[in-house]
């Protein structure tokens, strides 16, 4: 193969904001665009030339710099997307023809070339939409729905904003310095770099914004791409290489510049258990209008009436620091983990352990060894069942769960149970849906094996006596595993103090990102069990013959994980220690209280779930409707309910129901809210 060197113009000096109707300026023409990528991609092993680019295909080398700085270039939601966020993601399809030069070329996220295998299609500049609309419409227009408050607010859109200069020569932009905006203004001029919406005290930041300066930590004046996130720095008796292997590398590189510290006064960083400094943002102990602040979404209009989220316990919105922090994470520190010996690399590990390390003083673990990262719940449930389960349950044993579960907490047990010859049995609960202790004591025997229970049901509210259960199964022999889904945001959890073998619980119900969950095992039985998956990450040596695993956590981290949500659950932990989980808890409290003692006289309305010891949920049923009427009537009035049988259909059909209304409270919600949803219920009730 010879190699030719493009005659175009570096892609990396041109980042096209708008769409011409030309090529815009600095752009090879879309034939030689077209014919370099239909060239690249041809050349490819086992891909057929593609016709149509005579002199060309197969003449291109592999490590061709041409493009790497044109990725992604159909923009999110775009119907052009494939997988990847780009192309058709038909590898080799043909080129599509189109008429606008150069409208797909919108770089968002930079991405090596060599990745963009199923993305060539897409390089084309003459696609047509196969929806039919013009490609200008669909590279110009935001991502999402452009209603009052997504427009007001301003969606920021990677592919519009510019990038920071990164020293040499500034890449040119086609934004010019008068317009230069992250930001879609739909009918209107972009003013500012930073929008001020509703709420003058709520501030949206462009990515390129968001650096340790702009979230408030004292000031810094070395180089952005200096910049550390200092929330994140580990602390020095973290810091040991006790993660480090062949794969892992020495360890010396992963957790960099621990000596600089010192550069942000009045942080104490690390294991040290200091809550982070609180920034700008920081507010007195509990103020629910301040804290309403942080969350811009709680700014979204929805059927012209502003947002109530009562949709808590399926998940939470998200603080300003934790989107932050994702957009920081990208910005500055992105790379994978525990590999290489580059900078990127040990920022990005480092983020990643520091969240590992607030997770851990979050529910009062004795390591970060003990903290495993999974996607959430239900992963961490699955993992447990597929690795313990299968080593210690076998044929004749007996697994035990409560009546309240969801389904997350049924089904593997289920299968553990079909798959070994164990019996599944079930701890009754009260008519107030509080589960029955004594019953649970006669289900205890020496054939039990394992107790898993929820510490908050996510149907009824109920708060379960988990200490109590653990302590008894520990008396049968038994280890014990608590669902938190539905508790680590509304009561501290210790889980040294509940004396839990497993603990687990998703980020995204705790003001986290979405597909990072945690489980949290007692070192000794983590350091027993064998992997779940296997592959990279998770080993120490592999040869075809054996493959020696990591010790824990990473043996049950194979791959590469969520290390972007997990740094920002980190974030979101933070946030939540910063307000006093005890601040949040009794505040919570008060509302539920003032919520039921509202809504329960309201005529035809009955409550599913009456323990004395509830935890944000409200579940109930109108006389008369469906909870999908009421959920509508709701929804109508920008009231976001959940109502169905919430993934936990035995507690339901315990009290003689498929499906409830279920508003769920956080922190962020006020009496305010809850009055409007009463008078919502109340003309329902008052029709029929
Ligand atoms: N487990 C979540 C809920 O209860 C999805 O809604």
């Amino acid at each position: 193969m010879t190699t030719q060197t493009p005659t175009s113009k570096p892609m990396d000096s041109v980042l096209p904001h708008d769409v011409p109707s030309g090529p815009p300026a600095g752009l090879p023409d879309p034939a030689t665009l077209a014919s370099l990528a239909n060239a690249f991609f041809s050349a490819l092993p086992g891909n057929a030339p593609q016709g149509g680019t005579p002199g060309v295909a197969g003449t291109l080398p592999l490590t061709a710099p041409v493009l790497d700085e044109i990725s992604n270039p159909a923009p999110a939601g775009s119907p052009l997307a494939g997988p990847g966020g780009a192309g058709t993601g038909v590898p080799g399809a043909a080129l599509p023809q189109g008429h606008v030069p150069g409208g797909n070329l919108l770089p968002s996220a930079p991405t090596h070339i060599l990745s963009l295998g199923n993305r060539a299609p897409a390089l084309a500049p003459h696609a047509v939409a196969s929806n039919g609309l013009p490609d200008s419409a669909v590279t110009v227009a935001p991502a999402l729905d452009p209603r009052f408050g997504g427009a007001a607010l301003g969606v920021p859109e990677g592919h519009g904003a510019q990038r920071p200069s990164t020293g040499g020569a500034a890449p040119a932009s086609p934004v010019s310095a008068g317009s230069a905006s992250p930001y879609y203004f739909l009918g209107e001029t972009a003013q500012a770099r930073t929008s001020t919406v509703a709420s003058p005290d709520i501030v949206v930041p462009g990515w390129h914004e968001v650096s340790a300066q702009s979230l408030g930590l004292p000031g810094v004046d070395e180089p952005l791409a200096e910049q550390r996130f200092p929330y994140d720095r580990p602390a020095a008796s973290q810091a040991a290489p006790s993660r480090t292997s062949a794969e892992h590398g020495s360890g010396s590189h992963y957790f960099l510049n621990l000596n600089e510290a010192s550069r942000f006064p009045g942080q104490t960083p690390g294991a040290t258990g200091g809550v982070p400094h609180a920034g700008p943002s920081a507010h007195p102990p509990f103020d629910v209008n301040a804290i309403r602040r942080d969350f811009p979404i709680l700014q979204e209009r929805v059927n012209g009436r502003q947002l109530v989220w009562f949709d808590n316990a399926a998940t939470t919105h998200k603080p300003q620091a934790v989107i932050d922090r994702l957009a920081y994470f990208y910005a500055h520190e992105n790379s994978n983990i525990h590999r290489a010996a580059h900078a990127l690399a040990g920022r990005a590990t480092d983020a990643y352990e520091a969240a590992r390390s607030k997770v851990q003083r979050f529910i009062g673990a004795a390591s970060p060894d003990e903290i495993i990262f999974v996607r959430g719940t239900t992963e961490a449930i699955n993992l447990i069942a597929k690795t313990w389960g299968v080593q210690h349950v076998g044929e004749g044993d007996e697994i035990i769960v409560s009546h309240l579960e969801h389904h997350a907490n049924i089904v593997p047990w289920q299968q553990l149970a079909a798959q070994t010859g164990a019996k599944l049995r079930v701890i009754p609960v009260d008519d107030s849906g509080q589960v029955l202790l004594d019953e649970y004591r006669k289900l205890l025997n020496d054939r039990t094996k394992i107790v898993s229970v929820t510490q908050v049901s996510n149907a009824l509210g109920t708060v379960v006596p988990v200490k109590e259960i653990v302590e008894l199964a520990h008396r049968a022999g038994a280890k014990a595993l608590v669902d938190g889904a539905q508790s680590v945001s509304h009561m501290r959890v210790d889980v040294q103090a509940l004396d839990a073998d497993f603990f687990v619980f998703s980020g995204h119900k705790v003001f986290g990102p979405t597909g990072i969950g945690v489980v949290y095992g007692k070192r000794a039985i983590l350091e027993d069990m064998p992997p779940w998956q296997g592959g990279g990450n998770m080993i120490a040596d592999v040869t075809f013959e054996r493959t020696v695993f990591q010790p824990p956590p990473n043996r049950f981290e194979a791959g590469t994980g969520n290390i972007a949500d997990a740094v920002g659950l980190g974030a979101a932990i933070d946030y939540v220690q910063r307000v006093g989980i005890e601040n949040i808890a009794r505040y919570e409290h008060d509302l539920l209280a003032y919520a039921t003692s509202v809504l329960q006289p309201v005529p035809g309305v009955r409550l599913i779930g009456t323990a004395r010891d509830k935890a944000s949920v409200l579940s109930f049923v109108l006389k008369g409707y469906e909870t999908e009427e009421v959920g509508q009537a709701l929804n109508e009035e920008g009231i976001a309910v959940r109502s169905g049988h919430h993934c936990a259909q035995p507690i339901l059909r315990r009290f003689g129901v498929e499906a409830t209304v279920r508003p769920s409270l956080a922190f962020y919600n006020t009496c305010d809210e809850v009055d409007a949803l009463v008078s919502v219920v109340r003309r329902l009730s008052s029709r029929r």
